[in-house]
């Protein structure tokens, strides 16, 4: 009895003990990678380094391992190296295609899959497939039919298929991928749900089945099923409104959506193009399946978010995220109440440098 008690405690302990977490943060206009302490017992947020980079990064991502951070920078995809927590080095660079329609990286993802093949686009009609260390480039790749303005992408977690969100041209495109090489054969294309509802950024559920997509101009998120067959995503008219009923949908455009780390909750945001209006966070359950359960709140976020808003869902607790701003400068990380109905903001750092921040990824 007493000895299961201590065990109890000591299981208890270990999980809720108090722990410090690490992010690093990416900026729009400025050449620095910042790297950020969170403790999630006392609420502190700080700065603990300040990285100068060759370029800035209006996306960044951690790869399977966390010892690569692969950047969207700017007129190149990079790469560094994780030193530790808080420390980065520039290792390479790769340069975007240079047919491409636009000159602009804006968007990285990394497969937690050997060969950990990394996807890189700009905002544009093209993408280019590079090897994980960067030592050349595997394949420069075109969205044909016209398209202008790719986004997001997204694989399945066993990187057999990629899904990339077409904002200009309102589709969802999905390509086979080579196990081997990582290359990418096109597959199929879908249009969104209606004109100008402009996919922007996408997220599969680790089980593989359902595939969640932000349509940036309907302020909705969108729920897909995959194919078990063709892996092509499937509609089945099931979508979200990101803003509260009576809100202005012309003066918002929705941005990110994740799944927590667990797959309890799925987090997505809004931003709003003025100044005086807020954005909005929205937090889903998920079913054991992997479909929307319940659209739990619809809460206003701190500013407009300027050209952020990004959510980024902690990796060691489904009830944190971080949300990064561009119109003051800033990051925060939000906490779910414990019966999830509603979140609120419990740590604040100012980053006023002129550019940040574009998204934070959470390091441990
Ligand atoms: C970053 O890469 C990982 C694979 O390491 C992928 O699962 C994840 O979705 C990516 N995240 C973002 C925000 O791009
Ligand atoms: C991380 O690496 C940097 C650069 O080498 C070093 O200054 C810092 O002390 C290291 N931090 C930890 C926690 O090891
Ligand atoms: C770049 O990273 C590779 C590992 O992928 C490492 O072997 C190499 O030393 C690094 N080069 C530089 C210049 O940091
Ligand atoms: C991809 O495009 C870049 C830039 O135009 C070029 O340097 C590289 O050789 C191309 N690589 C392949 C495999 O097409
Ligand atoms: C770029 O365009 C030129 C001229 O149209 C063409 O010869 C070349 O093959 C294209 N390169 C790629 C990587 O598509
Ligand atoms: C990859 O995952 C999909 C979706 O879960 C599944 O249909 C497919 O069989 C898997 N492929 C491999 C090679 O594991
Ligand atoms: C979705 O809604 C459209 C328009 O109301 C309808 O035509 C279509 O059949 C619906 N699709 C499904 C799969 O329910
Ligand atoms: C915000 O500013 C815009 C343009 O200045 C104005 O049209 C709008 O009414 C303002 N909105 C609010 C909620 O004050
Ligand atoms: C997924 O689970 C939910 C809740 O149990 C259920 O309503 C839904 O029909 C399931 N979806 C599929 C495709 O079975
Ligand atoms: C995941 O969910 C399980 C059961 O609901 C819980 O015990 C565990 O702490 C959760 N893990 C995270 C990272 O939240
Ligand atoms: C959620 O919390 C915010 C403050 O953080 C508050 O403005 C809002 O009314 C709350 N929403 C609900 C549904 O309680
Ligand atoms: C980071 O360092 C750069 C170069 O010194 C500086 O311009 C910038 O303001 C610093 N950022 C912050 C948030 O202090």
């Amino acid at each position: 009895m007493i000895l299961s008690r201590v065990a109890v405690a000591l299981l208890l302990s270990s999980f809720c003990s108090a722990a410090v977490h690490h992010l690093f943060v990416g900026t729009f206009s400025t050449h620095a990678i910042y790297a950020l302490e969170f403790d999630d017992e006392t609420y502190s947020l700080t700065l603990a380094a300040n990285i100068t980079t060759p370029s800035e990064h209006p996306w960044i991502n951690l790869s399977h391992d966390r010892k690569s951070l692969y950047t969207a920078s700017d007129s190149a995809y990079g790469y560094f190296n994780v030193v530790n927590s808080t420390s980065v080095t520039y290792n390479a660079s790769v340069p975007l295609e240079s047919n491409c329609s636009s000159t602009r990286a804006i968007f990285i993802t990394s497969s937690k899959v050997e060969p950990y093949t990394v996807y890189g686009i700009p905002f544009g009609d093209c993408g280019t497939v590079i090897p994980a260390d960067f030592s050349s480039i595997t394949q420069n790749y075109t969205f044909t039919s016209g398209s202008s303005g790719v986004h997001g992408l997204a694989l399945l977690p066993n990187s057999t298929y990629l899904y990339a969100a077409d904002d200009s041209d309102d589709k969802i495109w999905t390509f086979g991928v080579d196990i081997a090489t990582g290359e990418l054969t096109d597959i199929g294309v879908l249009d969104a749900p209606a004109e100008g509802n402009n996919p922007r950024h996408l997220t599969v559920h680790p089980n593989g089945e359902y595939l969640f997509v932000i349509l940036e101009e309907a302020n909705e998120v969108a729920q897909y099923s995959i194919d078990g067959q063709t892996h092509q995503p499937v509609y089945f008219n099931v979508s979200y409104s990101l803003l509260p009923p009576d809100s202005d949908s012309t003066t918002h455009w929705a941005d990110e959506v994740q799944v927590s780390a667990n797959a309890t909750y799925l987090w997505a945001t809004t931003r709003s193009r003025e100044t005086n209006e807020t954005g909005y966070l929205s937090v889903f359950s998920l079913n054991g399946n992997g479909s929307i359960a319940n659209q739990l709140f619809i809460t206003p976020t701190t500013t407009s978010g300027g050209t952020s808003n990004a959510v980024s869902p902690a990796s060691f607790a489904d009830e944190f995220a971080a949300i990064t701003d561009t119109s003051v400068g800033f990051v925060e990380i939000w906490q779910l109440l414990d019966d999830a109905s509603n979140a609120t903001a419990v740590a604040h750092i100012d980053l006023v440098d002129g550019g940040c921040c574009a998204n934070a990824v959470w390091y441990d």
